[in-house]
């Protein structure tokens, strides 16, 4: 039985098999309507979630599969005290498959463990989010063709954000990848990352503070929200929050093929007015992130559709 914990379980041809099943699904989504007929899905997240919760459950009822779970602790038992393990032995009884979000890293390796089912990390704490990483793949690949031979902005709390850490796992398998670090120097990329994977896989990158410097020379920018839920006082989230917003006389220095991605939910980082330019791709984002949950749903469960 496969597990997705961190967007390393795949290999890249398998993750290249995934996003050609997210393709085929987008063009004949007819075709896998019944294709989860009878299974269940339960999302089990103890941390706050929109696209994350939902995309997983629109792509199991997409299958024609049902779903099922809770959107928050206090609305668990965990709030009693039980365990992780303990709820994953339920949940087993329950559901075909399950996607869990939790602020604790580590605590959907801990279910693996114990689970008789699939288990998807739909993200723990400021560890790894393995699904907006197939998401934002299957985004760049879609807008650009292909995924090697880029220079990618990544750019706001890159201290907590999981979904930085887990595309820069990804990404440093492809050929031609650099990077441009874009932070305050309080949420610098942690040196664990930059050791353990930049340097390691000799990826170049630099690290810069100021947007400005690094927008003329980008391929792509990620733009994330400052974490608020991961810092321990209020007065430095305030002092870090709205450090850098891209407004539209920012994009000016950016290049005319330059898409802009946002795991979302957005703050103040990027200004309403760059939702029309056509380089702002973060909606279109959502939607490829329940093509590839449906891909992911049905490989995980081994269904083939023919
Ligand atoms: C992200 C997350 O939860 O890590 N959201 C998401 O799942 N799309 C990003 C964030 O919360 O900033």
């Amino acid at each position: 039985m496969r597990h997705l914990m961190s967007p390393m379980d795949f290999s890249v041809e398998e993750l290249e098999k995934l996003m050609d099943l997210a393709g085929d699904i987008e063009a004949n989504p007819a075709k896998y309507a019944h294709a989860c007929e009878g299974k269940k899905l339960a999302t089990l997240f103890y941390e706050p979630s929109t696209r994350t919760r939902l995309s997983h459950e629109a792509a199991m009822l997409n299958l024609g599969g049902n779903i099922m779970g809770f959107s928050s602790a206090d609305s668990s038992s965990a709030s009693k005290g039980e365990s992780v393990s303990d709820t994953i032995r339920t949940i087993s009884c329950y559901a075909d498959i399950c996607a869990m979000r939790h602020p604790k890293e580590g605590a959907p390796m801990v279910a693996c463990r114990h689970s008789s089912i699939p288990v998807i990390n739909a993200g723990d704490g400021g560890h790894q989010h393995p699904t907006q990483t197939l998401t934002d793949l299957l985004t760049i690949r879609s807008l650009k063709g292909h995924l090697g031979n880029m220079t990618i902005g990544l750019c706001g709390d890159l201290k907590f954000g999981r979904t930085v850490h887990s595309l820069i796992h990804a990404l440093v398998r492809y050929t031609g990848i650099q990077f441009v670090l874009i932070s305050p120097e309080e949420l610098r990329l942690p040196s664990y990352i930059r050791s353990d994977v930049l340097d390691k896989n000799k990826i170049p990158y630099r690290e810069v503070v100021r947007l400005e410097d690094a927008l003329p020379n980008l391929d792509l920018l990620y733009m994330t929200r400052v974490q608020k839920e991961r810092f321990f006082n209020e007065e430095d989230y305030v002092r870090m929050k709205d450090f850098y917003i891209l407004d539209s006389k920012k994009m000016e220095l950016a290049p005319k093929d330059m898409y802009v991605l946002h795991p979302l939910p957005r703050v103040n980082e990027i200004s309403v007015e760059v939702d029309s330019d056509p380089r702002a791709a973060y909606f279109k984002q959502v939607q490829y992130g329940v093509y590839i949950r449906m891909a992911l749903i049905l490989t995980l469960l081994e269904i083939e559709v023919k």
